[in-house]
């Protein structure tokens, strides 16, 4: 089977190094504070979080805002999530505050249960008293530990759900929160500035890639050459996601060809050629000013290290492409995906 794995939460044998982040974390659950974790996308947030969740027996509940419709939606989710944890017998009396009683049904093909609402019931009073029902089931002996993925998502389900979540929230003790975040500036913008309610919300933890010699290691354990290892991290510059895919790429072709050499290479070609018509669709839909900042980028031509050295133009052309996620900034900005860079510099003369 092939011993790399890419796309989905890793764990056991796929999963390396973080070793320090996972101390850290499950320090911080060990106290009443709450997390904010932020990395660019597929640095492996979610891996970290499920490999440290996995190692403490404490109710947990999952919500990913992306798959988050409305507010009362959230409401919805997070009860739906309680009753997956304890039974409804066993929670009805943490609801007996409730406001507007919410319809519970049982899915037949999955046992899960389903919550609904009223349509016209208010949206915050739903959110209220669904967080009240947290509140009442987490205890000093068994506390809850709710984890928020892509957490930037809380500015667009609608305004002012930041502000009601976070004073909510305020009230609830014996439960840690975990907030996930892929768009750093976004992120920074809700736990940074001044004024935002969730302005020091909570120990910040950035994660990085993973260190050069750690993911050599774990790339010679299960391919055995240190010149394809190295090469594979040059290209993906430790990239925890594009690594596991390249590696994985090579060690399949490694299978039918019997010499190391230019395999690496080969690998890439291929790879770049399978994503070809969907970075072309992508250049398509790019303005030239966007064009124009990659290609540099590609190049590595990029003047503009910091913000004084570059035009207004370009920077906010910069700024775009970040928060649409083609370029990061670890610390210097570079093309997110390494094989869309040499499509570019394959591609743009
Ligand atoms: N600790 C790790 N060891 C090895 N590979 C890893 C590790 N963490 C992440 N990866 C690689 O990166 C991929 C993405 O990981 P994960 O989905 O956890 O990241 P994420 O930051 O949650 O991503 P997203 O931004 O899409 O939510 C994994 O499928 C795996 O290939
Ligand atoms: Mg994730």
């Amino acid at each position: 089977m092939n011993p790399f794995k890419f796309g989905t939460i890793v764990e056991g044998d796929f999963f390396t190094d973080r070793v320090e982040e996972t101390a850290v974390l499950l320090q911080k659950l060990d106290s009443e504070n709450h997390i904010v974790l932020i990395s660019p996308r597929r640095f492996g947030k979610s891996s970290l979080v499920q490999k440290v969740l996995s190692q403490v027996d404490r109710p947990q509940i999952r919500i990913d805002l992306q798959y988050v419709m409305s507010v009362d939606d959230l409401a919805a989710q997070l009860l739906k999530a309680i009753f997956k944890i304890y039974p409804m017998e066993k929670v009805r009396h943490a609801m007996t505050h409730f406001r507007i009683a919410p319809t519970l049904s049982m899915n037949a093909v999955t046992g899960a249960m389903e919550v609904s609402f009223q349509p016209t019931a208010k949206a915050s009073v739903l959110l209220e008293d669904a967080m009240a029902v947290l509140e009442k089931v987490t205890t000093a002996e068994n506390r809850f530990i709710v984890v928020l993925d892509e957490f930037q998502e809380v500015v667009k389900i609608q305004k002012g759900l930041d502000r009601q979540l976070r004073s909510l929230m305020q009230r609830q003790h014996n439960l840690n929160y975990i907030l996930l975040g892929s768009q750093e500036s976004m992120m920074e913008a809700i736990f940074e500035k001044k004024g935002s309610p969730f302005y020091h919300f909570g120990q910040m933890i950035r994660m990085g890639k993973i260190p050069y010699d750690d993911f050599h290691k774990y790339i010679t354990d299960r391919i055995d050459a240190e010149d394809v290892a190295d090469e594979i991290l040059q290209f993906t510059a430790c990239h925890p996601y594009y690594t596991q895919q390249l590696a994985s790429q090579v060690w399949e072709m490694m299978r039918w060809q019997d010499t190391h050499c230019g395999i690496v290479e080969k690998a890439v070609v291929a790879l770049v050629e399978m994503h070809d018509l969907d970075y072309e669709r992508l250049w398509q839909n790019m303005n030239r000013t966007d064009r124009y900042t990659l290609k540099q980028l590609a190049l590595s031509q990029m003047p503009m290290q910091n913000r004084s050295q570059a035009s207004s133009t370009s920077y906010s052309s910069l700024l775009r492409l970040m928060k649409a996620g083609y370029v990061v900034r670890v610390p210097q900005y570079e093309i997110e995906d390494p094989f869309f860079r040499r499509w570019i510099l394959k591609n743009v003369q």
